[in-house]
């Protein structure tokens, strides 16, 4: 007798009704950049169908993410003066702040979260404060923590510290509660790995280390278990919501964190991994669209909630009923 697993596979009805993964765009966090200045819509040459806005243009985006069913937007400051400490990252009037309070004002239901990091901020490009060519991991947390509040203050839901430096996630909790955010949410990149898939991110948000690599506190791309007790470490400092990325070359971490965490698992799809589609695409070497949607169903097959991406507003039009 032959057993027969194409039984199931005979008809799309068949198909739908023993399919074990389902994606929904209920699943997908749109990545959005801000900068000063107005009636902005900058294509990212590394990333085609992604800008750079201004606060006025991201409103209308954010509108229409919102109607395609999106919940949820991160956000990504650009700003016009970088300085050794990143000043202008806890700035009230700052570029993610105005954003922040614009969106909320206009489309109030939004879950609004913020990226909480230095890298953009800085002049040398690091994602903390330097002592002696260092990145000074304690005296970054006060500034993190700094950054979160005025976040907080201008209204995110979630803030999503994503600098890798040790304790951060405490020092913000403790930082939220003392001024009364006890309500906001911390989304941890609690596994983030030294990438090289970061490439196009930090042209588009004009990022990248002066000197050397983040090498000194972001995971080796090796390490497995140090991944577990990254997560477990951010899971006892109070995250709401851990995440590991990136997301494809690191499947098999995020179906590990999920048997050890009863916390929502975010996955983030990086910039890197949306480059190589659309270049190959572009190429018709591939189907774009195709590759999309398998990349996305295999983050959720892993084990992810949560997929932040920037596919998020062109699989939601494919998912639309
Ligand atoms: C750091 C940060 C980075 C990304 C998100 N937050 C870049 C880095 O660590 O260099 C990368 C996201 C992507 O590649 O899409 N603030």
């Amino acid at each position: 007798m032959i057993i027969r697993p194409r039984r199931l596979r005979r008809t799309p009805t068949i198909r739908d009704m023993v399919r074990e993964t389902s994606l929904s765009v209920k699943d997908l966090i749109a990545p959005l950049f801000v900068k000063n200045g107005e009636g902005i819509r900058d294509e990212i040459p590394s990333m085609p169908g992604q800008y750079q806005f201004s606060v006025d243009t991201i409103v209308g985006e954010t509108r229409e993410l919102w109607s395609l069913g999106i919940p949820a937007v991160i956000l990504f400051g650009i700003p016009d003066v970088k300085d050794a400490l990143g000043s202008r990252s806890w700035a009230d009037d700052g570029v993610v702040q105005q954003a922040v309070s614009a969106i909320k004002g206009e489309v109030p239901e939004m879950v609004v979260i913020t990226d909480v990091c230095l890298c953009e901020y800085t002049d040398h490009g690091h994602c903390g404060v330097l002592k002696e060519g260092q990145v000074d991991n304690d005296a970054t947390l006060k500034l993190l923590a700094r950054q979160a509040v005025s976040h907080a203050k201008a209204g995110a839901d979630i803030v999503a510290p994503s600098d890798m430096m040790d304790g951060r996630v405490a020092a913000i909790r403790d930082a939220l509660d003392k001024e009364h955010y006890q309500d906001v949410g911390i989304l941890s990149y609690a596994v983030k790995y030294a990438s090289g898939f970061y490439g196009p991110f930090r042209e588009a948000a004009d990022s990248a280390p002066q000197f050397g690599d983040r090498a000194g506190y972001q995971m080796d791309p090796a390490n497995a278990l140090e991944a577990l007790k990254e997560a477990e470490l951010d899971m006892e400092e109070g995250a709401d919501i851990i995440m590991v990325k990136p997301a494809i070359p690191y499947l098999d971490i995020i179906n590990r964190v999920r048997e050890i965490t009863l916390l929502p698992l975010a996955a983030y799809n990086v910039s890197g991994e949306y480059a190589l589609v659309k270049a190959a695409d572009m190429k018709g070497w591939i189907d774009g669209k195709r590759v999309m949607m398998e990349m996305l169903i295999s983050i959720k097959r892993a084990g992810a909630d949560l997929i932040l991406t920037y596919f998020a507003k062109e699989a939601a039009l494919l998912l639309k009923p």
